[in-house]
């Protein structure tokens, strides 16, 4: 069988990906506690890589304040940089090209992981999940601040060897927050109308640009990730997306990627619009390369998805389970892919104890568990909950 998702693409700045499997960002929270990288992460990215063309590492956070989750990975101080390396050769060194996903936490981050439990976001409206705390409204000073605290964070990718950075602007995370008119509440330039409430993901991603101008060259690439639609109303609607996403695109991004439930999903706040969000956005990205997540498992899905003209399909959950789910498609060893998981094969898939937590809670809607086996968290829950 010969598949179209096996073939090469290019991004928009003419790198070249060996094939259009992307491994999506998947934050471990197995960092020491400074966001220092541990052996457990290298080796995570070292058995993932290899078979999609693209890997993204999990996010980054770019200063203390915007950091999320206890075992985070910082790219905060140049400290890091080493670390960061191992991470970025790991994945070269078996042949994909690695990018670092840049984040700030915002409204969202847990109370322990940031500095005197001081939650920060665009408005004090709190995280969107029970026990989240209400955040202190950023000053001015703190956003301008973390704008360029991307711009060094890419900075330091670039000096770990990394192919490119790609910013989140998804998944409530602060670069949402920012545009959403749910917890974007400001009255001065940081927010407002729609234009308005773009201005900060726009900066960060000047700030961006700006750090690759000065540090690398337009080979460096720069994707952008985008949740399309909010559950709240008010909140982000699809239309809001899409005319952010043709303000990003006059900037010179190198890929554009959409973070969904589902990758085929249409507009969940707008039931009579059965248009797939990824064909509205192929039709405004013109040659910015489209990247889509989404429970995508088998290979009859992916090829799917790019003979829809998806250009990169991104296999977040099932290249955990199935680290050599590429290698297998290749080699014609399709019946062997892994589909389910068991809590004894954490150990041989490399998934540490904090991922462990994670897959069996709030990612399990979609992963399929083959055994019924108590999970023993080594740690009580609360710590990752906090
Ligand atoms: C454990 C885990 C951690 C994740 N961490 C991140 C992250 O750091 N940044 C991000 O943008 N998305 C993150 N995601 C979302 C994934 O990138 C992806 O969009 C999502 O898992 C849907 O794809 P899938 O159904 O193939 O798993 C994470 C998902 C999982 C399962």
């Amino acid at each position: 069988m010969s598949y179209k998702f096996l073939e090469p693409f290019k991004l928009a700045n003419g790198v070249e990906i060996k094939n259009r499997v992307v491994f999506p960002p998947t934050t471990l929270r197995s960092s020491f506690a400074t966001g220092v990288v541990t052996d457990d992460e290298v080796n995570y990215y070292k058995m993932r890589a290899g078979g999609p063309g693209l890997v993204i590492v999990e996010m980054a956070y770019v200063s203390m304040a915007g950091k999320t989750y206890v075992g985070q990975i910082g790219a905060d101080v140049d400290e890091k940089i080493p670390g960061l390396k191992k991470i970025a050769d790991a994945i070269k060194n078996r042949g994909s090209v690695p990018v670092l996903q840049l984040s700030f936490g915002g409204r969202i981050a847990q109370t322990a992981a940031v500095l005197h439990d001081d939650v920060i976001g665009p408005s004090d409206v709190p995280g969107h999940q029970p026990g989240m705390a209400t955040p202190r409204p950023m000053t001015d000073a703190e956003i301008r601040q973390s704008i360029a605290d991307f711009g060094e964070a890419t900075r330091r990718a670039i000096a770990a060897g990394f192919a490119g950075v790609e910013l989140h602007g998804a998944n409530m995370y602060a670069m949402q927050q920012f545009f959403s008119e749910h917890a974007n509440q400001r009255t001065d330039e940081w927010g407002g109308d729609l234009t308005a409430r773009m201005q900060y993901g726009l900066a960060v991603l000047d700030a961006v640009v700006a750090a690759r101008t000065a540090y690398a060259d337009d080979q460096f690439i720069i994707g952008y990730r985008q949740s399309p639609e909010e559950p709240t109303t008010p909140g982000i609607r699809f239309d809001q997306s899409l005319a952010m996403a043709q303000e990003i695109i006059k900037r010179p991004i190198s890929y554009f990627h959409i973070s969904l439930k589902d990758a085929f999903q249409t507009p969940f706040m707008n039931k009579e619009d059965q248009e797939p969000l990824y064909a509205k956005y192929k039709a405004i990205l013109g040659n910015i390369p489209l990247i889509v997540a989404g429970l995508l498992r088998t290979p009859e899905q992916v090829e799917a998805l790019v003979q829809a003209g998806v250009d990169g399909a991104a296999i977040g959950r099932e290249l955990i389970v199935d680290p050599n789910w590429v290698q297998k498609v290749t080699n014609q060893d399709e019946k062997g892919i892994r589909y389910a998981i068991s809590t004894s094969d954490f150990d041989m898939l490399g998934i540490p104890e904090p991922l462990r937590f994670w897959l069996l809670t709030r990612f399990k809607k979609g992963l399929v568990v083959s055994t019924d086996e108590q999970f023993d968290p080594q740690v009580p829950l609360a710590y990752y909950r906090g």
